[in-house]
């Protein structure tokens, strides 16, 4: 049977897609200068140690770490200050926060699948999975929907210029490339300050509204602190969600006796969103940091080093993945990467998976048939450490 990597070309270098297993689970890759770690064990080590592979890893790029535009950004903080900037946050995403959001998510899936109705074909990522995820972070933030447009232009442009981006480009490309990104990321920040401003001059009872009075023992998040976890959120839970609906999507589409089972037991959806993530991870890798001289399966890694975690390779790992190759809804257990695991768990992931949920089933109700379209092969999001759907046209008939 032929995979969606083979089918559609999907990043050719990210071998795991095909079927390949890497030479080593840690291995030194010259072209890019970091140290690659493919195999489940040795991501868990790397991930559940926090002081010996740092998150801070603005430091080891070309412009360097701009406290600006890292400080109040978990995905860049390390403990003591992660653990204390978590529980503030925790604090105002709780679980009621997303279970509040199920029947807006509900009513927006179903205005956007009305815009399709009645059509022979359609965009599934115009239609539905770009305007869902962002509307849901946006509105989160209680970002006027007027503005929401801004926010989908800018953070396209933030990806598309960071997509040019190779590990192998020289420093000097490499601080162009990220300089060019920086452009729409600083519109992107004097939005959320200015709303930030504004949300503390009318105190409201959102999520942006707790986390400008939070208050952990007398510590107070600043301004920036507060902008940062904004672009944050945008960042983690915009894109990520889109390709998470993308490409299960496209796994339908591939493995069409998987979606019959689904189509005729919804209670599969939930096993099926989890057998996505671990089979396309919209996350395909994460950075870190060594901060000494560290020792991982036999390889010695120098301090100042930089650490690729491929949670796409790692779901792969036959060691942990019974028939990693097989896409299967009723994989049980399923203990797959793709929200990464450790003290830097993804936060949003009880959101992204009741968005997956609805958007999924209220799909599979809506149309009895989606497949993909004869000469309009979907196209992928250009960054290197993603794995996600950016097109995917659909026709609603069957052959
Ligand atoms: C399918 C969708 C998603 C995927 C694949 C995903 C994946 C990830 C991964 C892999 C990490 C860990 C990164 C690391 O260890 O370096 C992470 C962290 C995070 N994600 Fe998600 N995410 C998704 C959706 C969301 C959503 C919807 C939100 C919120 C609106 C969100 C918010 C966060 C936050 C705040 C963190 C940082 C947590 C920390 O550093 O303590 N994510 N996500």
């Amino acid at each position: 049977m032929t995979t969606p990597a083979e089918r559609w070309g999907i990043h050719p270098e990210h071998f795991w897609l095909y079927g390949r297993r890497p030479r080593q689970p840690v291995e030194f890759d010259e072209k890019t200068n970091a140290w690659n770690v493919y195999g489940y064990p040795e991501a868990l080590e790397v991930l559940g140690d926090p002081a010996a592979f740092s998150s801070h890893m603005a430091r080891l790029l070309p412009m360097g770490a701009d406290e600006a535009f890292t400080e109040g950004d978990l995905l860049q903080t390390d403990p003591p200050d992660h653990r204390e900037l978590r529980k503030l946050v925790s604090h105002a995403f709780t679980p009621k926060v997303v279970a509040d959001l199920e029947p807006r998510i509900t009513a927006l899936t179903h205005e956007l699948l009305d815009g399709l109705a009645g059509r022979d074909e359609f965009d599934l990522m115009t239609g539905l999975a770009y305007p869902l995820p962002v509307t849901v972070v946006a509105e989160l933030l209680s970002i006027p929907g007027a503005d929401r447009h801004l926010f989908e232009g800018w953070m396209t442009d933030i990806v598309h210029s960071l997509g040019d981006v190779s590990m192998e480009d020289d420093p000097e490309d490499q601080e162009r490339i990220f300089e060019a990104s920086m452009a729409p990321m600083r519109k992107m920040l004097e939005y959320l300050r200015e709303h930030t401003a504004e949300c503390r001059r009318r105190p409201r009872e959102d999520l942006l509204g707790k986390l400008v009075t939070a208050d952990l023992d007398g510590r107070r998040l600043t301004d920036n602190h507060v902008v940062n976890f904004a672009k944050m959120l945008l960042i983690a839970g915009y894109l990520t969600t889109t390709m998470l609906i993308g490409n299960t999507v496209l796994c339908l589409d591939a493995y069409p006796e998987q979606a019959a089972r689904v189509r005729a037991d919804r209670s599969l959806v939930p096993g099926l969103l989890e057998e996505s993530m671990r089979f396309l991870s919209p996350v395909a890798a994460t950075y870190r940091a060594t901060t000494r001289d560290v020792e991982i399966a036999g390889q010695s890694l120098p301090a100042d080093r930089m650490v690729m975690v491929w949670f796409g390779a790692a779901n792969r790992d036959p060691r942990q993945f019974p028939d990693p190759d097989a896409f299967d809804v009723t994989r049980g257990p399923n203990p797959h990467l793709g929200f990464g695991r450790g003290i830097h768990f993804c936060l949003g992931g009880p959101l992204a998976r009741m968005e997956g949920r609805v958007a999924l089933n209220l799909l599979l109700d809506r149309f009895p048939e989606l497949h993909t379209v004869p000469g309009r092969p979907p196209a992928f999001m250009p960054g290197f450490d993603t794995t996600g759907v950016s097109s995917l046209p659909l026709r609603t008939s069957a052959a």
